[in-house]
């Protein structure tokens, strides 16, 4: 398949995902798994989005970006909590749409800018943002290296960016890079290390922090949460929650054979 025809059945597949992720008994499985409720599809934990506001200092007059920001997890928490501005980008717009009905509900809405756009060809002026956030969204499109080039456009002279992304481990043995790709998110391949594409891109890197941990742990909240869970079966129907939850073991099974994992880079602009 083509990158464009992968990009769009991606998009469709997310556009689906944001639905599912915010019906309510999907929101219940969220707080016991990530400590949030925003209908996310990452894996930021609600203590990785207090460390981020502190790792991007957010605070009044901070403009965030939050890149592939689905539903408002994390962008509309780090813009309520670090009490500054946020520009949420994504491609569907269904997610968006939740996001900016969340964000009048929180009482934040004229905090919030919601966009439809690719983070790899990011609508905006070039030096338009302080802080850039992305949580595992490199891990979902092909265009790594664009995207961080986009990022550093847009980003102003001092200006930071923090991201999670799911990696394939390095030097795996054919058939284990293949089961890795198999078993990640759909795009995890990535054409380099995270650190050096950083650098490509005119990042500076200033902390890369191994989280692999606290996602295997995540991923066995939720596995324990799905089994049984009859909210959830009357929801989406048995066999999509067995299917889930088959995945999820998979991707288990992936972390603790060395395959997968999951990094937070911090990086600075200039
Ligand atoms: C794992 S989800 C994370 C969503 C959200 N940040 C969260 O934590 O719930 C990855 C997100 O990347 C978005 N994405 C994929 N390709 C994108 C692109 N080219 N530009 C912007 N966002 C994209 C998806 O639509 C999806 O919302």
């Amino acid at each position: 398949m083509s990158d464009r025809a992968g990009i769009e059945d991606c998009c469709q597949v997310f556009a689906e995902s944001f639905e599912t992720s915010n019906l309510p008994a999907m929101l219940a499985v969220e707080r016991t798994v990530l400590g949030c409720d925003y209908g996310g599809t990452s894996w930021t934990t609600r203590r990785q989005a207090e460390q981020i506001t502190d790792s991007l200092e957010l605070g009044p007059g901070t403009r965030l970006l939050d890149i592939g920001a689905g539903s408002g997890w994390p962008g509309l928490w780090l813009a309520d909590n670090g009490d500054c501005h946020v520009t949420l980008v994504d491609l569907p717009v269904n997610a968006l749409v939740k996001a900016r009905r969340r964000a009048c509900r929180d009482g934040i809405g004229s905090s919030v800018d919601t966009v439809a756009g690719s983070g790899a060809t990011l609508p905006f002026r070039d030096c338009s943002f302080g802080a850039i956030n992305h949580s595992d969204v490199l891990c979902c499109l092909p265009e790594k290296r664009q995207m961080l080039r986009e990022c550093r456009r847009v980003a102003s002279d001092g200006a930071s960016m923090l991201f999670s992304v799911i990696a394939i481990s390095p030097r795996l043995l054919y058939a284990d890079q293949r089961r890795a790709v198999e078993t990640g998110p759909p795009f995890v391949e990535a054409p380099g290390d995270y650190a050096d594409l950083l650098s490509e891109a005119g990042w500076r890197l200033v902390e890369r922090k191994d989280v692999t941990a606290e996602y295997r742990k995540c991923l066995r909240v939720l596995v324990d949460a799905l089994d049984g869970n009859i909210e959830l079966c009357d929801a989406l129907g048995p066999d999509v929650v067995s299917e889930t939850r088959r995945h999820r073991l998979e991707q288990i099974a992936a972390v603790d054979a060395g395959l997968l994992c999951r990094e937070i880079f911090v990086a600075a602009a200039g």
